[in-house]
């Protein structure tokens, strides 16, 4: 999957918000050294950085393009191409930290428990994804990617349960963990603009459909974009209400 960095970028403060809160739910005092894995644009290891301004920062992401936008932040921090599940940690972090990266993986009974490894004792690993994939704008995405006309094509693309319940998480962590927080929360994005949650799909989700289409991808496009303005109508004042469930879990080593 190729990431745009400024189509990303469009909804920065939504997207940032649950990082925010991700950050501020770690306990760990002073840690010397913390991992962002699937970092991104930086925006997120940002927050980190700004926590514990004298921890030692290792970003790491397998997309160049995100990398380089991360290294136009000018933070003190190492950025790294890898993959998350390739990543060698080396000697442990205080915190593994990882926002809205996590759910482009699969085989999470066996990255989670390897990433909890790389905690140092008192560290804490600190994880955020979006479990929203049954609402409308992921639904319909993957309905129609799976129709006649599509699913030669996107069939193989559709994921439709890449994150695990709650319950699922605190039985692969906890057997390894000292202590675990997990809780959910849904965002109600309140959104600007023509048919923002297309424009916020085309930043992440749509992105592998569209490619895979090339010269039909606009013609997926309209086909999406209208059943998604008829499941989220604009309000009054002219915003778009976009609900978000994402889920969060901090596990202590
Ligand atoms: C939705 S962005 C989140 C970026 C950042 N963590 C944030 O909170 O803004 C997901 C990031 O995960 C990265 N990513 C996805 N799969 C990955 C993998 N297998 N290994 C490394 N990075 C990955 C992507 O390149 C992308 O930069």
């Amino acid at each position: 999957m190729s990431w745009d960095p400024d189509q990303y970028a469009r909804f920065g403060g939504e997207r940032l918000r649950p990082a925010r809160d991700l950050v501020n739910a770690i306990s760990a005092a002073r840690p010397a050294r913390i991992a962002d894995l699937g970092c991104g644009d930086g925006r997120a290891t940002e927050l980190l950085a700004a926590r514990w301004p004298d921890a030692e920062i290792l970003g790491v992401d397998d997309s160049q393009s995100m990398l380089d936008a991360a290294a136009k932040l000018g933070l003190r921090a190492e950025w790294r191409r890898d993959g998350i599940d390739t990543w060698q940690p080396g000697s442990r972090f205080d915190v593994v930290f990882s926002n809205a990266a996590i759910h482009w993986l699969p085989d999470h009974a066996t990255l989670l428990p390897r990433l909890l490894d790389a905690v140092a004792p008192g560290g804490a690993l600190a994880v955020q994804m979006p479990r929203n994939f049954a609402a409308p704008s992921h639904a319909l995405l993957f309905d129609l990617a799976e129709s006649p006309s599509w699913r030669a094509r996107l069939a193989p693309l559709v994921r439709r349960q890449p994150v695990q319940d709650p319950q699922w998480y605190y039985d692969v962590l906890a057997p390894r963990a000292r202590s675990i927080d997990i809780w959910e929360t849904e965002y109600v994005h309140a959104l600007s603009g023509d048919r923002p949650v297309v424009e916020w799909l085309k930043g992440t989700w749509l992105r592998p459909f569209l490619h895979a289409l090339g010269p039909d991808a606009p013609v997926f496009e309209a086909e999406y974009a209208r059943q998604v303005a008829a499941a989220y109508p604009r309000r009054a004042d002219g915003k778009t209400l976009f609900p978000f469930r994402r889920l969060f879990m901090v596990a202590m080593r």
